[in-house]
């Protein structure tokens, strides 16, 4: 949620301000870009020098730079469009009642008036100006604004009082401000689980059967349903593929039995489920203790069919939207259609090894969309990112919860 977002972070005088350098590395660890502006009083509860180099960005503190001879003018109008997201943690009293009466005396006023993003401010005072009507005001007043208030909580205050006023905990800073943004979007509060990937079914301790999928497609999906608002399950076969975001659980498995069981524990509680993976058919009745060797001239492999898994979750299907991938050779749209009916699905992703850059091991993909009732939707030869955002706007447009 908070990936490539650029933020800006108001830190004004409270002592929660040493806090911030917590809320600076939960912010770049979520992988958001982070400009930090003190008030003046502000320097006095944290160190420029920390947030500077946890923000990996020099502070900024007034309009010009206080180096000798500085002709550098912190742009409040550049900042205020840069920031996708303005966060002002603490927010003293002053600075709240300076926001709501358009006050200018500062920088992160400046910035704050210019800013066009979303605003959260988290309040942080002592328990009797938390109270004081003149601070209820200044929060009703900027929430008229739209912008929004990451409510105080109750606890030891630093005059040692006991009550509300301090400000929120980092950690629930940004689990509020990431449960916020993703409030608007489409798949917010929908699971989603994608199988990608091959599977490898063991012949021995070193030799396997496989196949050439890349599992790019599966990670795409993945990758497109988070910034859809989703919550991901991913089970991924053997694949350099990778992945690092929290929405997304990566479950890592090898052979088709090992995904059949990892799917089917998140299957009940999942809205939408895409089995992209490119699983084996077969696998060899009993893979060998030991390293085979090549003591004969020839070697047979008894094969024995997999578990079909789209199969066994079309069959058990009730609340979730089910798509299924279809690879064919030949025949390419009676296959596809038949498959769809077979194992019960919602819809599915016809690729054709026959379309150039269609299919396995490529960076691009080449799909046509049809859905139970008939539809077919041919697509242009795309990346397969755009194919994964094409194919969620396909479900989206006939998924009902
Ligand atoms: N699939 C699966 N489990 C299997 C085999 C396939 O979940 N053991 C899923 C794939 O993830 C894909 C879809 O089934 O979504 C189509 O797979 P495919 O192998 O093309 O179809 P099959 O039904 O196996 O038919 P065939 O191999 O005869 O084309």
């Amino acid at each position: 949620m908070l990936n490539g977002k650029n933020i800006l972070l108001g830190v004004t005088g409270g002592i929660a301000a040493y806090k911030t350098t917590f809320l600076v590395r939960l912010l770049i660890k979520a992988g958001a870009r982070v400009r930090v502006i003190l008030t003046e009083r502000a320097g006095d509860f944290v160190s420029p020098l920390t947030l500077a180099t946890l923000s990996k960005n020099p502070v900024l503190t007034s309009f010009v730079n206080e180096k000798e001879e500085s002709t550098d003018w912190n742009n409040h109008v550049e900042l205020g469009l840069w920031a996708d997201l303005m966060l002002i943690a603490p927010a003293t009293a002053n600075t709240l009642s300076k926001m709501a009466n358009g006050t200018c005396d500062n920088l992160l006023l400046a910035a704050y008036l210019s800013a066009k993003c979303p605003v959260f401010f988290a309040p942080a005072m002592d328990l009797d100006m938390y109270k004081h009507p003149s601070s209820t005001t200044s929060f009703e007043k900027l929430q008229s604004y739209g912008n929004v208030m990451i409510p105080a909580t109750s606890g030891e205050l630093a005059s040692g009082l006991q009550g509300e006023g301090r400000m929120a905990e980092p950690e629930d800073i940004v689990i509020f401000v990431k449960n916020h943004l993703s409030e608007g979007l489409i798949l917010s509060g929908k699971k989603v689980l994608i199988t990608g990937g091959p599977t490898h079914e063991a012949i021995d301790p070193v030799r396997y059967i496989g196949n050439r999928a890349s599992g790019q497609m599966g990670f795409e999906l993945a990758k497109t349903a988070v910034d859809l608002g989703a919550e991901v399950i991913l089970v991924s076969g053997p694949t350099h593929c990778t992945v690092d975001h929290e929405s997304i659980l990566l479950q890592k498995v090898i052979s088709a039995e090992e995904m059949y069981q990892a799917v089917h524990e998140h299957y009940p509680d999942a809205d939408i489920v895409i089995c992209a993976a490119a699983v084996a058919d077969y696998r060899p009745k009993s893979a060998a203790d030991q390293k085979i060797k090549k003591n004969e001239a020839a070697l047979s492999l008894e094969l024995v069919k997999t578990k079909d898994i789209l199969l066994s979750l079309g069959k058990l299907k009730k609340k979730q939207y089910l798509v299924g991938f279809a690879l064919e050779t030949e025949n390419e749209l009676e296959n596809a259609k038949s498959k769809l009916k077979r194992k019960h699905l919602d819809a599915i992703v016809l690729n054709s090894l026959n379309d150039t850059g269609a299919g396995f091991g490529t960076p691009t993909n080449k799909i046509t969309f049809l859905d139970k009732n008939s539809a077919i939707i041919p697509f242009e030869l795309k990346e397969k990112a755009e194919v994964a955002k094409d194919i969620f706007s396909e479900i989206i447009a006939r998924y009902h919860a």
